[in-house]
């Protein structure tokens, strides 16, 4: 074990207690999206209280916190991310320090990643004289709508900034694991509207009118063939149409019909091809009908994809905290985080703290409104995060 791991855990030994009431703290007061006001204030007075110079960021809401450690030396910027927004659910955990906002519930654990990066920030204060460079780290608003990294993006948070890390607590990773994997981790996911323009007309005689209905049911069969014709096997992709509508009574051809659904995928290429697929099947199925189609795409979210050099660097620093037990992996999942902003500009690293545990009934997946974890997992999250900056500094 290096010098610096060994003050980076003897920091984090002290600030243990720390961490788990700061976690409670936030479980307690969570708020949702936009709407985290008092979690940015408090995050602030907190890093204040560390002495870490930090200022609010974000438009529309500056509900973000950006905070800056400067090391003894100079030398190159990380960035350490966490996100801090609750979800619009009514909590049954039972817990003592069970949310006090009604309806409002911290059920994917972004109460942690906040008590986490205070606790590596306050790690890393204690240090900084040891670092050549600077650690920028940034407390984002509006992860679950997918809405805060851009926000925090356009006010500037990536300037200078080499690399960047972060980590999410997940639920069926068992506690005493960090998975680190290189790749597409997490995936891409947007939205399309189609519109379907025809002629309306008497259900009689359907000759005289071109048919919108047929013509939608025709686009939703046929756009279920990109995933399994067009698409690489190679590259999980998914296709759903989760909302269509058209005509108003049984013996009328109505003159519009209409769909939406979303896209999911691991690869940057399949997401970038989604639009042109789509819009290709559904003008030419409504021309095979004699009618029209419009297809509007709106782009959510990239795919989480985890650069080669970093991640080697990340399972180094995940080593060092506590040696090749607590490297874990974990297989890519379909849920998507805006983190993959970040990525798309600099190089970045998105691993995944295991906190699941049926001994504390940490056994419910995220967004659940039983959701747990295993606090006795979240030190080692925080310990990972001060290494990797340090490591990156070097
Ligand atoms: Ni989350």
């Amino acid at each position: 074990m290096s010098g610096m791991t060994e003050k980076i855990k003897a920091c984090g030994e002290k600030y243990r207690d720390y961490l788990i009431e700061m976690r409670r703290y936030f479980h307690q007061h969570p708020e949702l999206s936009l709407k985290e006001e008092e979690t940015g204030k408090k995050i602030k007075e907190e890093l204040e209280s560390f002495g870490i110079p930090c200022r609010h960021v974000g438009t529309p809401c500056s509900n973000g916190v950006v905070g800056t450690i400067e090391g003894g030396r100079p030398g190159r910027t990380i960035m350490l991310r966490a996100d801090m927004d609750a979800l619009p659910i009514v909590e049954e955990t039972g817990y003592s320090y069970t949310s006090v906002n009604d309806g409002v519930m911290h059920a994917c654990g972004h109460d942690c990643h906040i008590a986490i990066l205070l606790t590596a920030a306050r790690i890393l204060q204690d240090l900084r004289q040891e670092l050549s460079g600077t650690v920028r780290v940034v407390f984002q608003p509006a992860e679950e709508i997918g809405r805060g990294a851009g926000m925090m993006i356009a006010d500037g948070v990536l300037e200078g900034v080499d690399a960047c890390y972060a980590s999410h607590v997940w639920a069926t990773l068992p506690a005493g694991t960090i998975a680190v994997d290189p790749g597409s981790v997490m995936a891409a996911g947007s939205k399309f509207e189609i519109f379907v323009k025809g002629i309306s007309g008497h259900g009689a005689e359907p000759h005289k009118s071109v048919d919108p209905l047929l013509t939608t049911a025709a686009i939703a069969m046929n756009l279920q063939s990109i995933v399994s014709r067009e698409i690489d096997t190679q590259e999980p992709s998914v296709l759903t149409i989760g909302h269509m509508e058209s005509g108003s009574a049984f013996n009328i051809i109505p003159a519009e019909g209409y769909m939406e659904g979303t896209t999911r995928t691991f690869s940057r290429a399949v997401d970038d091809a989604w639009a042109d697929m789509i819009r290709r099947v559904a003008e030419n199925t409504a021309a095979a009908y004699r009618a029209k189609a419009e297809m509007k795409y709106t782009y959510l979210l990239g795919p989480v994809v985890n650069d080669e050099e970093m991640t080697e660097l990340v399972r180094g620093s995940v080593r060092k905290v506590g040696g090749e037990a607590l490297l874990g992996h974990m297989k890519p999942t379909p849920v998507a985080e805006d983190f993959s902003e970040y990525q798309k500009r600099i190089p970045g690293v998105m691993a995944f703290v295991g906190v699941g545990n049926a001994d504390c009934d940490a056994v419910y997946p995220q967004h659940s409104c039983h959701y747990k974890v295993d606090e006795s997992a979240l030190l080692n999250g925080a310990l990972v995060y001060a290494q990797v900056a340090a490591d990156f500094l070097g």
